[in-house]
């Protein structure tokens, strides 16, 4: 049976965008819904030209009410049903509490190979470290931040004269492969990590 796939974002949404693009034909789902805390977020926008429904759940008017967010974003996910939620450059942390209602059905791609770098600023803090090499994961959400198991990384190697920025730029093309790949595998079933890049 065809699942139903939520997509949370908080900005441009490109990662949404390949993850709507790939739903179509054999693909195992449908897109049920895009959500963002961010009211202007530029993805929604893109998310209607794909007719698909569109949800704002803004954080800021919940003050510091984390709980009151959350629990608004839970009834808004509810009514959509999704049988799995994408994380698409969704930029609020979620608590335990909440991730755990949707544990084994959350995923989020992160700029990173994980388990390095975790939360903010990863391609400065590769370059930083003086890595080699630098990536994306998709990885299942669990209650500790970027920290479920992988599903799938891309990795690129990092060339001298590269900054954040174009490390950025030459990530975000893999996570446009990555992610699509890994939700039509783990839709399938199949929690097999994949391994794209270098
Ligand atoms: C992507 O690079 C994604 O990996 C990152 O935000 C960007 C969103 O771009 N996510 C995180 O940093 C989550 N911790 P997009 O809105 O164009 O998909």
């Amino acid at each position: 049976m065809t699942k139903r796939v939520a997509v949370l974002i908080s900005g441009g949404g490109s990662n949404m965008v390949s993850l709507l693009r790939d739903m179509t034909g054999d693909h195992p789902c449908r897109p049920c819904l895009v959500v963002s805390n961010v009211p202007d977020a530029r993805g929604l926008a893109k998310a209607t030209d794909f007719a698909v429904c569109t949800a704002v759940v803004d954080h800021t008017t919940f003050a510091k009410d984390r709980a009151a967010f959350e629990a608004e974003l839970q009834n808004v996910l509810v009514t959509a049903a999704p049988d799995i939620i994408c994380l698409a450059g969704f930029m609020r942390i979620l608590s335990a509490g909440f991730t755990a209602q949707w544990q084994g059905r959350m995923l989020n791609i992160h700029p990173s190979l994980l388990p390095k770098y975790r939360g903010l600023h990863t391609h400065q803090r590769a370059l930083d470290a003086g890595d080699s090499h630098h990536g994306c994961t998709v990885h299942e959400v669990t209650a500790e931040l970027d920290g479920g198991p992988i599903l799938g990384q891309a990795r690129i190697a990092i060339d001298d004269g590269d900054t954040p920025d174009t490390l950025a730029a030459k990530v975000l093309p893999y996570e446009h492969q990555l992610y699509p790949a890994v939700l039509r595998r783990y839709a399938a079933g199949d929690h097999t990590p994949i391994y794209l890049g270098v």
